[in-house]
């Protein structure tokens, strides 16, 4: 089986967890796009939030009823990629550089259930991708000598262009930041959380209820 079946498959278990008539979260990559896909051609009648504007796009390409996250104070399921996950429910998000509002969506909903492949699972987070901290424009200098002091690498987020900095869908500064050999996944986003001038972190602790975790001989729900 290749890799977009494992997603599809992913996706049709997540299906089961949607019912009519709630609130839902979907968040941005590929096996949410199946997902969007598979509400489509079963005509659930749900309404979306999401952080992303790829996935907004294709919700409305497909008819599905995208309202706005403030509209909402509570969201019934919420389901997400992601590009790490532990058995802990520990996870990386760290590519998209939505981390923020996914928080918030994962955060505020009832159920946050998190979309992956085995390649992507692991009994403790690798840290094979780096952290993304989303940060305010002054604090940058601060920031970047606070994560050297935790062990990080820090590296501003720069676009394509030349000398571009890329910025969140807030407005402000990304910054990557690399650890290697993390011993408390709990007290570094602890720490991570509480510099100044940090506004959240990908690193995703405490969010998750549950993941759904593609592999060769089906799905594999893991939950604490
Ligand atoms: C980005 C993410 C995405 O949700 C994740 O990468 C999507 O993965 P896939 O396309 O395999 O569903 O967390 O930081």
């Amino acid at each position: 089986m290749d890799g977009a079946e494992m997603k599809k498959n992913c996706a049709k278990a997540a299906l089961g967890y949607i019912q009519n008539n709630t609130v839902i979260g979907l968040g941005g990559g590929s096996t949410i796009s199946h997902l969007i896909d598979l509400i489509r051609i079963e005509k659930l009648d749900v309404r979306v939030v999401t952080p992303s504007f790829q996935t907004k796009m294709r919700c409305l390409e497909k008819g599905l009823h995208v309202i706005p996250t403030f509209s909402v104070d509570r969201i019934a399921i919420a389901f997400d990629g992601c590009d790490e996950v532990d058995a802990q429910l520990h996870a990386l998000k760290s590519g998209g550089g939505i981390h923020t509002k996914e928080k918030l969506i994962g955060t505020m909903a009832d159920t946050y259930i998190l979309l992956a492949d085995e390649s992507k699972f692991a009994e403790t987070l690798a840290f094979k991708h780096p952290v993304c901290l989303e940060i305010l424009e002054d604090a940058l200098s601060y920031v970047e000598k606070e994560v050297r002091v935790l062990g990080g690498e820090p590296c501003l987020r720069r676009s394509n262009a030349k000398d571009g900095i890329t910025v969140s869908d807030y407005g402000h500064l990304l910054m990557d930041v690399r650890f290697s050999n993390v011993q408390n996944i709990k007290q570094l986003d602890h720490d991570l959380n509480h510099i100044a001038g940090v506004v959240d972190t990908s690193l995703f602790v405490g969010v998750a209820n549950k993941a759904l975790i593609a592999g060769e001989s089906g799905i594999r729900v893991v939950e604490k």
